[in-house]
């Protein structure tokens, strides 16, 4: 495969032929960095999305080169296309035969060997159909509506729950990013994964893992009990490693990394196979496909490791997330208030406005066209979420927060064959907080600086100081 740079021509420099010389001055101000430097580098986002970058790439260079310069201790990489349209972003992601995400998986970052590529291309979110089709066949189907009206009755139980701890007396502060909204995609998932709940304790350890991978503030988390777990848990706990001497643990992303989670998982089946529950996880175990074929070991272990990341990583950077759209807008906070059968259609314009997951990748399969820019074959192609929900060709006013928006065609869960699996359970769960939150105060406001995630993928906030009054 080659793996072309693609350096851009340096702008003409124009000079007026008889210019006298300039004066000597202070040294220049350093040379602005380039758009797409700023929209790639992790660091940028701590200080919150560069959206006049975006703005500039989409109107300007809607698939533009990105070089990968070093970041984070990691090495440069390649590079890739960013693709910045919303027509674009859907024309990618609904043709995968064109745009695979098997290729070389849907992180921007290649998997450092072959091997963990492999291994990752066992996730249905690493195949293209017809392999992932199977599982997403078998998946869905599990999703009955039974089982989906058990999941919302304990979402609207959680959501209670966690609001009457936070929400107590006459006002207060609070880190809503760390108070209320940590716990409830963690106890949802928990009840999707049918995990028993004296074990819930771990996927707060194992999620903690994933995000404190990138941003070490998340990266210790482990404040449990593992006396007060099942045997299961205390098996798999055996395998957990140990931080370096940096107090770094090993990449999260791979096998080796969640010895762990695979061990619980490789449990959890047996157990679920043994005695079935009601939970997602039990029917989709009991079911066969239409050769007569059911879910393997293996593909339980690695559809547990993308629910316990996906369902859970995602909303935790979505509820703050849709808190400081309320924050930002209390002419909306208040509307919603007065009408709260506003909120499923405020709902998807906070998640929007906020975009969680920022970026997803493909691997051109053949050479191609997009957005008049040749693509060769083995090219990486990033689509960006951020800038698709944002495209003035699609969205009236795009940088405002209208939460009486319809249509509202974002591309927050994507698009096509990988449309998210848990988007009605996220919805479910944005709704179900925000009913208690403003049902349960008069006024939500900043009591100091949220900070958010050094990452380039999601877009995350880690400390979200609000000051609430009753209602
Ligand atoms: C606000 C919250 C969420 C956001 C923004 C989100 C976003 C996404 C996106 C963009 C994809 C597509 C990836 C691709 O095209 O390669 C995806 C896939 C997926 N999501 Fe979500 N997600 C959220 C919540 C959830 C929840 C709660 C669950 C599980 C309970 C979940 C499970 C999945 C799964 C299993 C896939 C893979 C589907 C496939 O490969 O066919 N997600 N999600």
């Amino acid at each position: 495969m080659t793996q072309p740079s693609r350096p851009k021509a340096a702008p003409p420099v124009r000079q007026a032929p008889d210019t006298p010389p300039a004066p000597p001055r202070d040294p220049a101000p350093p040379a602005p960095r380039p758009d797409t430097e700023v929209v790639f580098d992790p660091a940028t986002y701590t200080a919150g999305v560069p959206f006049d970058a975006l703005a500039r790439l989409r109107r300007d260079i809607p698939v533009a080169w990105v070089a990968e310069v070093p970041v984070l201790g990691w090495p440069a990489g390649p590079g890739f296309w960013l693709v910045l349209r919303h027509a674009d972003v859907e024309s990618v992601l609904r043709r995968p035969e064109l745009f695979s995400s098997a290729l070389g998986a849907t992180q921007i970052r290649d998997p450092a060997t072959p091997q963990a590529l492999d291994y990752v291309r066992r996730m249905m979110l690493n195949m293209d159909p017809p392999e992932q089709s199977r599982l997403r066949r078998l998946l869905s189907r599990s999703f009955t509506p039974r089982a989906v009206a058990q999941l919302e009755d304990g979402i609207r139980g959680h959501a209670r729950a966690i609001c009457d701890r936070v929400f107590a007396g006459p006002g207060g502060e609070c880190d809503f990013a760390k108070d209320v909204a940590a716990d409830l995609p963690l106890l949802a998932l928990a009840d999707v994964l049918g995990v028993p709940e004296q074990d819930r304790w771990l996927l707060f350890d194992w999620s903690n893992r994933v995000i404190g991978y990138q941003d070490p503030d998340y990266a210790s988390s482990a404040a449990f009990d593992p006396a007060a777990g099942t045997a299961m848990a205390a098996e798999a706990l055996a395998l957990r490693p140990a931080p370096d001497r940096d107090g770094r643990m090993p990449d999260p992303r791979t096998r080796e990394g969640m010895p762990d989670l695979y061990a619980y998982a490789h449990l959890l089946a047996e157990e679920k196979r043994r005695r079935p529950g009601d939970d997602v996880m039990s029917i989709l175990l009991a079911q066969a496909d239409e050769g007569g074929g059911r879910v393997s070991a293996a593909e339980f272990e690695n559809m547990f490791w993308l629910f316990a990341v996906a369902g859970n990583e995602t909303l935790r950077n979505g509820l703050p997330g849709a808190c400081i759209a309320l924050l930002e807008h209390p002419e909306a906070q208040q509307a919603l208030r007065a009408d709260p059968s506003l909120l499923p259609v405020a709902v998807d314009e906070m998640l929007r406005w906020w975009t969680p997951v920022m970026t997803f990748r493909r691997t051109a399969a053949r050479p191609c066209e997009l957005g008049g820019q040749h693509i060769d074959a083995g090219e990486k192609v990033v689509v960006s979420f951020t800038s698709a929900n944002r495209d003035e060709e699609v969205f009236a006013d795009p940088d405002s927060f209208d939460i009486r928006r319809q249509p509202n065609p974002h591309l927050v869960f994507g698009h096509g064959p990988h449309f998210c699996l848990g988007a009605h359970l996220a919805r479910s769960q944005m709704r179900a907080l925000f009913e208690e939150v403003l049902a349960r105060t008069s006024s939500l406001a900043y009591a100091g600086q949220p900070s958010y995630l050094r990452s380039n993928f999601q877009r995350g906030v880690k400390r979200l100081p609000v000051s609430w009054v009753a209602a």
